[in-house]
C-alpha cells in the first residue's frame, strides 16, 4: 500500500500550560526516571527520521509507567461525553477515568460544571458511575427534580450546591461540536489559567473547524444509541492502533480497505493532534460522488471521524438526495491498566434515520436498514477487527520476558503518526518526572 509520508502543515499555537499536582503517587521516582530515559532513547528521533526510532517496549505498558500515565491523564484535556446528554438543567453524566471519578452536570441556569464525584466528608461516591452502580446514589440527583437544586450525599446527608462556589473539587469543562471535554484540575482560583487551558483545547481542535466549516454540524443529531465497547488492553495500544495507517490493508481488508482509495492516504501531524485523510470510493461506499474521510485524533482520549460527501467533483446529486455527511466520535476511556472502554457516538444530518413501512417492520426484528443503521453496523465491524488486534497486542506485551535480541519494536513508514503519538507520551512522562523531582 502506498501511503504518503507526513505532510507538514502550520501548527496551531499550543500553550504549554501544565499545572502539576504536588507529590503525585508515582512510586519510586528514581526508578521511573531510569525507565523513561530508556524509553526516550528509543524514540529520540524527529518526524523526518522516525524510521530509525524504536517503538515502545513492553515495559511501557507495565505497572510502574501506569502510575505516571494516570498523572498524564489529569494534565490533558479528556473527551468525556456527548452534549446531547447535557441539555436541560440538572442533566448529568458520571464516569470513571483511570480511578478519577467525574460528574459533569448542568446547573439551574444551564451552565456546565465538572466536579470530582466524591463527597468531601468521608469520600463516598456521590452519583454512581456506570462501572459501580451499587456504590453511588442516583436518587440524590433525582431529588433535584423537587427543586432542591442540590446534591445530597446519602451517607451522612451532606449537601452540595451545584454552582461555582461548590466545595466539591471543581474541574475545567468545555465543548466542541457534539463532544464534552474536561481537564481534571481545580483551577477556580486561577481564572487566567482556565482561559489559557480553554484556548489550548480550542487551538488543538482548530483543524476540525476548517474541515467542518461547510457541514452545518449544528443541525446534526446525535443518535440515541451510544455504544460502549470494552477492550482488554492498555489504552495506548488502542490509541496507537488508531494512529497506525499501516494496519488498514491487512486488518480491515474486508471492510475499511475496500472503501478507501489507499494510494491517496495522507497523514498530518499537528502536535499532539493528528489527522489522517483519504478519499472514499463512490462504488463501495454508496455515497454519490464519493467522500473524503478525516480521522482526527486528540490524544489521549478523543477521536473524531468525519465522512464528508465529496464537494470537489461537481457530480450533480439526484433530486431530493439527502446529505450524506456523517461524524462518529470515539471517547477512549482507560479504566485500568489493561482495561479500556471506547464509547462510540454517532452524529448524522437530518434524514439519516428515515424508514419506509417495510424497513420499520424489519427494524422491530433488529434489522436496521436505515442509512444510520448501516453506518453503525459497519463501524462496529471495523471496531471488532481493531479490538481483536489490540487485545492480541496486549497479550504480546503481558507475556514479554524481555529476552528478545532487541526488546523494542520498529516502525513501518505509514506508522508515522503512531511514532508521533508514542513520542508525545514519553515526553509527557519525562515532564512528569522532572516536576516530581522538584518536589
Ligand atoms: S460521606 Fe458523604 S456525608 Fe459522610
Ligand atoms: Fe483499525
Amino acid at each position: 500500500m502506498a501511503i504518503d509520508p507526513v505532510q507538514r502543515i502550520a501548527l496551531p499555537t499550543v500553550a504549554q500550560s501544565y499545572v502539576f499536582r504536588k507529590n503525585p503517587n508515582l512510586g519510586n521516582v528514581d526508578e521511573l526516571e531510569k525507565t523513561v530515559k530508556v524509553l526516550k532513547q528509543g524514540l529520540y528521533f524527529d518526524l523526518e527520521h522516525f524510521q530509525s526510532a524504536k517503538a515502545l517496549p513492553a515495559e511501557f505498558y507495565g505497572e510502574q509507567v501506569w502510575k505516571a500515565l494516570r498523572v498524564m491523564l489529569r494534565q490533558n484535556w479528556l473527551a468525556v461525553g456527548h452534549t446531547k446528554d447535557l441539555v436541560k438543567p440538572f442533566d448529568y453524566i458520571t464516569l470513571n477515568f483511570a480511578g478519577g471519578l467525574l460528574l459533569v452536570i448542568k446547573d439551574e441556569k444551564g451552565k456546565l460544571h465538572a466536579f470530582k464525584n466524591r463527597c468531601t466528608h468521608e469520600k463516598k461516591i456521590l452519583v454512581a458511575p456506570p462501572e459501580y452502580p451499587e456504590k453511588g446514589n442516583l436518587s440524590a440527583v433525582k431529588r433535584l427534580d423537587n427543586n432542591k437544586k442540590i446534591l445530597k450525599c446519602f451517607y451522612h446527608g451532606m449537601k452540595f450546591k451545584i454552582n461555582d462556589e461548590s466545595p466539591l473539587t471543581k474541574y475545567v469543562v468545555d465543548t466542541w461540536g457534539p463532544l464534552v471535554f474536561v481537564l481534571m484540575q481545580d483551577l477556580r482560583n486561577r481564572p487566567e489559567q482556565i482561559e489559557l487551558e480553554k484556548n489550548r483545547l480550542q487551538a488543538m481542535l482548530a483543524p476540525l473547524n476548517e474541515i467542518t466549516k461547510d457541514m452545518d454540524i449544528s443541525s446534526f443529531q446525535t443518535d440515541d444509541e451510544e455504544w460502549n465497547d470494552s477492550l482488554k488492553c492498555h489504552f495506548a495500544l488502542f490509541d496507537g492502533n488508531y494512529c497506525d495507517a499501516a494496519h488498514i490493508l491487512e486488518t480491515h481488508f474486508k471492510t475499511l480497505a475496500k472503501t478507501l482509495v489507499l494510494p491517496e492516504y495522507k497523514c498530518q501531524y499537528f502536535g499532539p493532534a493528528s489527522l489522517q485523510t483519504c478519499p472514499v470510493k463512490e462504488e463501495t461506499s454508496g455515497i454519490p460522488g464519493g467522500a473524503m474521510a478525516y480521522y482526527f485524533k486528540l490524544p489521549p482520549t478523543a477521536a473524531i471521524n468525519i465522512y464528508k460527501q465529496n464537494r470537489d467533483r461537481n457530480i450533480p446529486l439526484p433530486p431530493r438526495a439527502i446529505n450524506m455527511d456523517s461524524i462518529d466520535t470515539n471517547i477512549v476511556r482507560p479504566i485500568d491498566r489493561k482495561d479500556t472502554v471506547v464509547t462510540f457516538g454517532f452524529h448524522f444530518p437530518p434524514g439519516w434515520h428515515k424508514l419506509g413501512i417495510l424497513k420499520k417492520l424489519l427494524k422491530l426484528f433488529g434489522w436496521d436498514m436505515s442509512l444510520s443503521g448501516k453506518y453503525k453496523a459497519s463501524s462496529k465491524r471495523i471496531q471488532y477487527e481493531d479490538r481483536d488486534r489490540c487485545e492480541n497486542a496486549q497479550l504480546g506485551v503481558e507475556n514479554d520476558l524481555g529476552d528478545d535480541i532487541d526488546n523494542f519494536g520498529h516502525f513501518l513508514k505509514p506508522e508515522i503518526l503512531k511514532f508521533a503519538f508514542q513520542k508525545w507520551m514519553v515526553l509527557e512522562l519525562e515532564q512528569i518526572v522532572v516536576e516530581a523531582k522538584k518536589g
